[in-house]
């Protein structure tokens, strides 16, 4: 390279760098430099700051005022008044991740009341919803989750506008009725509830959600609750470990099912069994059992269902492959990785026409009957790293649409044992020889011509 060519090249990165500094960081800021401000952004996150920044000297509109992760107890009175103007679209105001317990009931005056509004007061201190969000006309979603709340009445006021609501309710002693005010509400969600229970009506009137979450609760099973969400599309229930799982996980609804739910997600629970998913969510598409400990499936929790196109139980205790999972014959990905299986059985998945995906990293897997894929006419991506398995089984080589394989940490003996791969080259698989440091695709081409 020429020293010219050099200089030039350093200049076009320094160049670049800059350009990308100025559009995406900005500049900083004529109130305060340790924040950055470009159009229409101010962006004080992660400065430290004990205190909102004085944003009165700056007269320029804003829709994005991030203040997270900050050191911040209070918000003022007309904090944030010069921001905004009458062409404000939608305003983002990030006040979570502080130390916050107290906001004037004028914090958010100015805001003009007919746009939208996302307010994030997630990560505090505060004992109560602040009533400045009632001055707020179009407050849209609001996270307040993580915060020691005693009180959320501000919801019989501010319930009806939001679309989005986010809340941990560990501190309350009986159930807070305002969360019927949330009647327009798509997104809840309902954070370390303290009870066992909770009544078939405690969520009336929050008909209109398509997403629900319930996380970290002390729920002993889903509650029936939810069966008056009708139009809910994906059901999030994670981290509840104080399940009684002599019980059923979920209650069916009396004379009807969710048809609409298509994603169901119920990993970390620590589940020892399969749950009955189905009685309530029959349409369920994917469906996420990751990180429990289930060991084995009850044949009566499947049904024979079309309709499950992937399934994860990446996490849990199998050792083998549950026969049942056949039922599921509409199945396209699988998701295995970091359980105790170590043989794959001829009929294992046998009839899973239309598999696409089959992840078993780190399992412990010496075995796979040379038919065990025999149905998997389209399967083209399968992860079989960190198991025992010192050749790449036949049932593997044999899968005419198979394009990558991945067995990096599996103890592969690069040998002629590989050869019954040539049929299904070109090939990618991820991984190094057992006995030598060559990756295994560089093996296959320079050495499987002479098996
Ligand atoms: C809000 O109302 C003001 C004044 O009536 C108007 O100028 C502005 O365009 C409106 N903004 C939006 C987003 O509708
Ligand atoms: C909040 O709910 C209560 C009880 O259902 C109701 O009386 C009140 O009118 C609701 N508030 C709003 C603003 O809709
Ligand atoms: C779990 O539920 C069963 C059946 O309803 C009940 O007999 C048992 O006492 C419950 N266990 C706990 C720990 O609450
Ligand atoms: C391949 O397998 C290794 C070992 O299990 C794993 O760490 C890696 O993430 C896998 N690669 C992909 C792309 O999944």
């Amino acid at each position: 390279m020429t020293p010219y060519f050099k200089t030039a090249l350093v200049l076009l990165i320094a160049c670049s760098q800059l350009a990308e500094g100025f559009l995406i960081a900005g500049d900083a800021c004529s109130f305060d430099n340790k924040c950055t401000c470009s159009i229409n952004r101010i962006d004080c996150s992660y400065r430290y700051l004990t205190a909102v920044s004085d944003f009165s000297s700056y007269h320029k509109q804003a829709d994005y005022i991030g203040l997270n992760f900050n050191f911040i107890t209070s918000v003022p009175a007309n904090a944030f008044v010069t921001l905004f103007s009458a062409s404000s679209r939608r305003i983002l105001i990030r006040l979570d991740n502080n130390r916050i317990n107290s906001v004037d009931v004028d914090a958010f005056k100015g805001i003009p009341t007919n746009v939208s509004v996302d307010i994030y007061l997630n990560n505090n201190n505060l004992q109560t919803i602040p009533s400045a969000l009632e001055k707020i006309g179009g407050l849209s979603s609001l996270y307040v989750q993580n915060n020691p709340l005693t009180n959320i009445d501000v919801l019989s006021i501010v319930g009806p506008s939001l679309s989005v609501f986010s809340v941990s309710l560990s501190k309350f002693r009986s159930w807070p009725t305002q969360l019927q005010n949330l009647t327009r509400v798509v997104h809840l969600t309902l954070d370390q509830i303290p009870f066992k229970n909770i009544d078939s009506n405690a969520l009336k009137s929050v008909d209109s959600l398509t997403s629900l979450t319930i996380s970290n609760s002390k729920l002993e099973q889903v509650p029936d609750a939810i069966c008056l969400m009708k139009d809910m599309q994906l059901f999030y229930f994670n981290g509840n470990k104080n399940l009684n799982q002599t019980k059923q996980l979920l209650v069916p609804c009396s004379g009807y099912a969710m048809n609409y739910v298509s994603f169901v997600d119920l990993s970390d629970n620590d589940l020892v069994t399969f749950p009955n998913v189905f009685d309530v969510f029959p349409s369920v598409k994917r469906l996420q059992l990751i990180d429990n400990d289930i060991h084995y499936i009850d044949a009566d929790m499947l049904p024979h269902s079309t309709m499950v196109e992937r399934l994860y139980m990446a996490g849990n205790r199998l050792k083998r492959i549950p026969g049942e999972i056949t039922k599921l014959s509409g199945l396209r990905q699988l998701y295995l990785s970091h359980n105790d299986i170590s043989t794959i059985e001829e009929c294992d998945m046998a009839g899973l026409r239309f598999l696409e995906l089959l992840d078993l990293n780190n399992n412990p897997i010496e075995y796979v009957s040379k038919s065990a894929l025999k149905d998997a006419h389209i399967l083209n991506r399968v992860e079989l790293g960190g198991t025992n398995l010192r050749t790449i089984p036949e049932a593997f080589s044999s899968l005419a649409k198979i394009s990558y394989l991945n067995v990096t940490g599996s103890p592969i003996e690069c040998d002629c044992s590989l050869k019954s791969l040539r049929s299904v080259l070109p090939l990618d698989v991820q991984g190094t020889c057992a006995s030598s440091s060559q990756t295994i695709n560089d093996f296959i081409a320079s050495s499987l011509s002479v098996c």
